[in-house]
């Protein structure tokens, strides 16, 4: 039943996700930000006054550091929104954008705020090496550039790279590499087969990226760029990747650069202001594991969010659940099915119905809001019903939101 402090989404809004090479990898993550905050609000004709607080996930520091600090704040004003505006930058890896909605939810839900805005950016191609020490000088000897986008940084504090957790979780679950490779194959044919459709065309999820050239027109970018057609045997000759077991360049996701934004506001706030609700977030949830666990975490992220809505995931019509490699979508389907391997088979039938992030992309801080933006405008085009979106961050973090559209 419609409730008017239901909270619920009226705009959201995406760049396509970049390849590493592309003319877009050289815009600052800030100014991806900046373009889809114009977006989202400008679609709804939502004024910047009125939306009363920005949160903004992101992930690789070392890029957001060319700005130097506080990208959500330096966004916002570079965006056109009041200087009073309340804004914050989060870091929860690949969880961050979803975060940033959740801390919204809970400030609308709390009475803090009326209109809230999440917004995910990265741009991981853009990443500068880093010369730690040449700050005192280098007396003698070798000078060290370091990169943090090699397996993410987490072997610098003796962590294991996320693929190698992922590769090898998924083999204790029975997910052989073969399964990852043809994950990988049916989300670059789903990716293919939703873009043919239509489902990826500038208006609803997607808005152009226009890139001004010194001399002639712009570059204009309109679509995801890191799509291709592959075939199992290709897939299979691929090494694996940062010492994993399984995991390749071919059931991961590439290293990309994107943004996304979503406003967010209570119904009542959106009835007054004329606006028709894209979908109501039943529930915001975050969570956290062993950090080895992070093929696992969607799964019990949710069901966390499940049992507090209090639905089963049969009752789902259709789940997100992000591939930050092919593991976590097929580890995660296994635990929520209870090792049913029809229920299992089912499940992975509803999730990623249009491909993930090894087709999409993955610039990791805007990934959450991606995939939850797809999963309300995949409801709305099925003419409603319920969905969940779930998504793994470094170190096993997960966050998951339930949606229903009418
Ligand atoms: C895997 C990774 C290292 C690959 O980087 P890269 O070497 O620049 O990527 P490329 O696109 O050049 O792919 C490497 C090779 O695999 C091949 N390849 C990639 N995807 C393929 C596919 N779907 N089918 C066939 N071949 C494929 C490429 O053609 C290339 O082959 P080549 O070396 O003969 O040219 C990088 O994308 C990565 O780190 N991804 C994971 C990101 C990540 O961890 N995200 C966070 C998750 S939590």
């Amino acid at each position: 039943m419609e409730k008017q402090d239901d909270i619920v989404i009226v705009s959201a809004v995406r760049t396509p996700f970049s390849r590493f090479d592309s003319a877009m990898a050289d815009i600052a993550s800030i100014d991806l930000a900046v373009m889809v905050m114009k977006e989202v609000i400008r679609r709804v004709s939502v004024k910047a006054e009125e939306v009363n607080e920005i949160n903004y996930g992101c992930c690789v520091m070392a890029e957001m550091a060319l700005e130097t600090d506080i990208p959500a704040r330096q966004a916002s004003l570079l965006a056109g929104f009041p200087p009073e505006i309340l804004s914050v930058t989060l870091d929860r890896a690949c969880c961050s954008s979803m975060t940033a909605l959740r801390m919204g939810y809970r400030a609308i839900k709390a009475g803090d705020a009326g209109v809230c805005m999440a917004v995910g950016s990265e741009n991981m191609p853009r990443t500068p090496h880093l010369a730690p020490g040449l700050r005192k000088g280098i007396r003698l000897g070798h000078i060290k550039l370091v990169d943090n986008l090699f397996e993410l940084g987490y072997g610098a504090k003796g962590f294991s790279p996320v693929a190698v957790d992922a590769g090898e979780v998924a083999l204790e679950f029975g997910v052989t590499r073969e399964m990852q490779d043809e994950w990988a194959v049916r989300s670059q044919e789903r990716y293919a087969e939703a873009f043919a459709e239509g489902k990826l065309k500038i208006g609803e999820e997607l808005m152009p990226v226009m890139i001004a050239q010194r001399k002639g027109d712009p570059i204009v970018i309109e679509r995801d760029e890191s799509p291709r057609k592959t075939t199992l045997e290709a897939l299979a000759k691929l090494k694996p990747i940062y010492g994993s077991p399984t995991v390749t360049a071919g059931n991961a996701p590439p290293l990309s650069a994107g943004a996304g934004a979503i406003l967010y506001m209570t119904r009542k706030e959106a009835q007054e202001k004329g606006l028709n609700p894209l979908a109501t977030i039943l529930t915001s949830i975050g969570t956290a594991t062993k950090p080895r666990d992070i093929a696992v975490i969607p799964a019990l992220t949710i069901e966390q969010a499940l049992q507090r809505v209090g639905m089963t995931v049969d009752q789902m019509d259709i789940i997100e659940i992000n591939e930050a490699f092919a593991a976590m979508p097929l580890v995660s389907t296994k635990i929520l099915a209870g090792n049913d391997e029809k229920k299992w088979k089912t499940l992975q039938e509803k999730t990623n119905v249009n491909g993930g992030a090894i087709a999409i992309g993955h610039p990791v801080g805007a990934s959450a809001a991606r995939i939850t933006m797809h999963l309300a405008y995949e409801l709305k085009r099925r003419g409603g019903g319920y969905g969940v979106a779930s998504i793994c961050g470094g170190l096993a973090q997960g966050e998951a939101v339930i949606l229903k559209v009418e």
